[in-house]
């Protein structure tokens, strides 16, 4: 490439990362994802190192972040707030550990010790002492100066305002990151994209009491200027944080040695989805002040720290073509087979489309270039589509408005509460007159919640199905074990487990009986109100003799939309026969009488780890028998948590903050009057 193409090609690099950064530092919202963000960064700094004639006063190797917004007042920071450069890999490690032994001119043994510290993804915060109390607090803004946020920063409950311990230096500058927990996050209306961009967002705001009704946190890990401090290392640093009063993060740790930073960094992203707050990467930084000094900085990145940053969680593939899953409920979802990629060393080839608006909603076609997301447990989803790389023979996709399995019509319910048609479209037959719905009602039957029937999994429905051999629910117990056998893929031992396995499941509680039959809007809660209001089965299938449903309405949850599912189902002739073999084959067990006055009564429990010689199940029916009740967040309704072997330690942490008493197994069987 010649000279005139090569500056053409960096100017556009440059005003596209400008156009990001505004979004990102102006607007609170981010257009790209991290990685392509990043990926663009280092495109920009690789021409730079290879082409000299290439800089530009604007390149992010010259300026860090953005300019301060209108809205503050701008203050110069005494101390730049510097940037990181980033690591990816080993070599990139390796590379780093080199040029700091090469400037420091030691042995290529030389031991550096690092402080390890995961990076959160927040915001940039630097917050000013004098003489113990806070004075005045200031973003990053372009790392030069910052905006004046001391109002915003004041309703943060984890920023000290006072500081008392005698070795507080007289001034300082202590530096951290305000970002917002994930479970504060979902609680907050979506008006905003990810956590970050709604930590940047409240902590920008003009008035400080729009900033307040957010629960933002900080953490400390470093500082600006300072006026005395006789701390000798970023470790006793972080130790020094903690005893003034700020919270330091949890899995900050001392390591030597390149092979133990990538165990922990391993280690790390493992627990990357667990943790209630985004991280990006490991923050790695020369432990000893006097090496940190001698080695100082380049342009605007310290030369004794470096981001190790995690795996991308998003990358870039094309739809191949637009498919349309049916569920138990009837509902279609659109589902976009992708060309395989690996995001974070997983290999993704579907990504959900969620539903029909959605797709209207972003134009989303087949052979389209998508950006797809895979976060935690959650479901791949395309997060954007490059419209520019689009084909040219490209058209709308048209979502089908009949059901592509049976083919009856499809419809959008109106929904009541919203007053609104629901997003999502569905097959409007019955249940099992549409073959998809009865695979998945089959396999919902099945399921762990439901039957439980182990070693039945979902390919096994799939298999039988296809063979002829299920149809209903009720075949599973009537299944030929003796044809089975001869069937590829089975022998007599794993024909006389499965059969084991299915006559264990034959005695069920009226609750999972009900639960399993995968009516819609009745889940396992509902179910279970049900079964005790019902008593028993008999009871249960009066209701499609005596057609009186509005008797369900006394039921405390129970309110018009079940009702509508309920007299759905039994209108129709399949399922009044599936419910009435089942009956003849099963013994369904009557509802359990819970005494309204127990030792639990008006108690809320909530459990984590695992219970000696009990299993959950079992806890969580003893807990309900003695008027208890279980509940699955903790909140301030929370009254105890049982805290059982291998617990989430953020759960404890979590109640440990909101003064929710702790119990373990034998405190919580004394309550029962029970001994362990
Ligand atoms: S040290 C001179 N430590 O990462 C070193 N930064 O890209 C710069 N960050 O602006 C700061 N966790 O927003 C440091 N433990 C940590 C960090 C951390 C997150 C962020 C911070 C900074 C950015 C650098």
């Amino acid at each position: 490439m010649n000279e005139k193409l090569l500056k053409k090609e960096y100017s556009k690099k440059i005003l596209e990362i400008q156009k990001y950064n505004k979004a990102y530092y102006d607007k609170s919202a981010s257009i790209i994802s991290d990685s392509e963000y990043d990926r663009l960064k280092k495109e920009i700094f690789d021409l730079e190192k290879k082409y000299n004639f290439l800089k530009d006063p604007k390149s992010p190797s010259l300026i860090v972040g953005y300019k301060p917004s209108k809205n503050f007042k701008k203050l110069k920071h005494k101390v730049q707030m510097l940037s990181l450069s980033n690591a990816f890999n080993k070599e990139d490690l390796e590379n780093f550990e080199k040029r700091i032994i090469n400037y420091l001119n030691v042995k290529k043994d030389f031991k550096i010790e690092y402080s390890a510290e995961p990076k959160i993804d927040g915001i940039s915060a630097s917050l000013i002492y004098k003489n113990g109390k806070f004075i005045t607090g200031l973003s990053r803004g372009d790392g030069k100066e910052g905006e004046d946020i001391t109002e915003n920063l004041k309703t943060i409950k984890d920023i000290p305002r006072k500081i008392l311990e005698k070795n507080f230096p007289k001034e300082i500058d202590i530096r951290g990151e305000v970002f917002i927990k994930n479970s504060d996050f979902k609680k907050l209306s979506n008006k905003f994209a990810n956590p970050r961009n709604a930590a940047s967002g409240s902590l920008r705001q003009k008035d400080s009491k729009e900033t307040k009704k957010i629960p933002l946190k900080f953490i400390a890990y470093t500082f600006g200027f300072e006026k005395n401090m006789k701390i000798k290392s970023q470790s006793e640093f972080l130790m020094n944080l903690d005893k003034w009063g700020f919270k330091t993060n949890p899995f900050n740790k001392k390591i030597v040695g390149i092979e133990n930073l990538l165990k922990n960094y391993n280690l790390i992203e493992q627990k990357r989805d667990a943790l209630d707050f985004d991280i990006d990467g490991i923050v790695y930084k020369v432990n000893d002040f006097k090496i940190q000094k001698r080695l100082g900085n380049v342009a605007n990145a310290p030369r004794w720290a470096i981001a190790h940053k995690f795996s991308a969680n998003s990358g870039i593939s094309k739809i191949l073509n637009i498919e349309i899953q049916i569920g138990r409920t009837g509902a279609l979802t659109p589902v976009a087979k992708i060309k395989p990629i690996n995001i974070g060393g997983v290999v993704v080839s579907n990504a959900t489309l969620h539903n029909e608006d959605e797709i209207k909603r972003k134009d989303i076609r087949e052979g389209d270039i998508a950006t797809i997301e895979r976060a935690g447990d959650v479901i791949p989803h395309i997060t954007s589509i490059d419209k520019k790389k689009r084909p040219q023979n490209s058209q709308k996709f048209t979502f089908p408005l009949k059901c592509p399995s049976c083919g009856s019509n499809t419809i959008k319910d109106y929904n009541f509460i919203t007053k609104k048609k629901d997003a999502v479209r569905r097959c409007s037959s019955e249940g099992y007159e549409c073959e998809k719905v009865s695979i998945e009602k089959i396999k919902h039957f099945v399921s762990k919640e439901a039957f439980n029937i182990e070693g039945f999994g979902k390919k096994i429905v799939e298999n039988f199905w296809s063979l002829n051999l299920i149809k209903l629910p009720q075949d599973i117990f009537k299944l030929d074990y003796d044809k089975l056998k001869s069937i590829e893929g089975w022998g007599v031992q794993s024909v006389s487990n499965l059969k084991y396995s299915i006559d264990q499941r034959k005695k069920i509680p009226l609750e999972k009986f009900i639960y399993a039959l995968g009516i819609r809007h009745i889940g396992l809660e509902n179910a279970k109100l049900i079964s005790r209001f019902l008593k028993n089965i008999k009871n249960f299938l009066a209701l499609s003799k005596i057609n009186n449903f509005d008797e369900l309405l006394n039921i405390d949850g129970i309110g018009e939309t079940q009702i509508k599912s309920i007299r759905n189902f039994f209108n129709n002739e399949t399922n009044l026969k599936v419910i009435n073999d089942l009956d003849k084959i099963l013994s369904i067990q009557d509802s359990i009488e819970f005494k309204k006055d127990g030792l639990l009564k008006n108690k809320t429990f909530m459990l984590t780890g695992k219970l000696n010689g009990m299993s959950r199940a079992e806890a969580k029916s003893l807990i309900e028998q003695n008027s208890g009740s279980i509940i699955s967040n903790i909140s301030k309704k929370l009254d105890y948590l049982i805290v059982g072997e291998k617990a989430t330690k953020r759960k404890v942490d979590q109640a440990k903050d909101l003064n929710i008493k702790i119990l373990d197994q034998s405190d919580w069987l004394k309550m029962l009057n029970k001994s362990s």
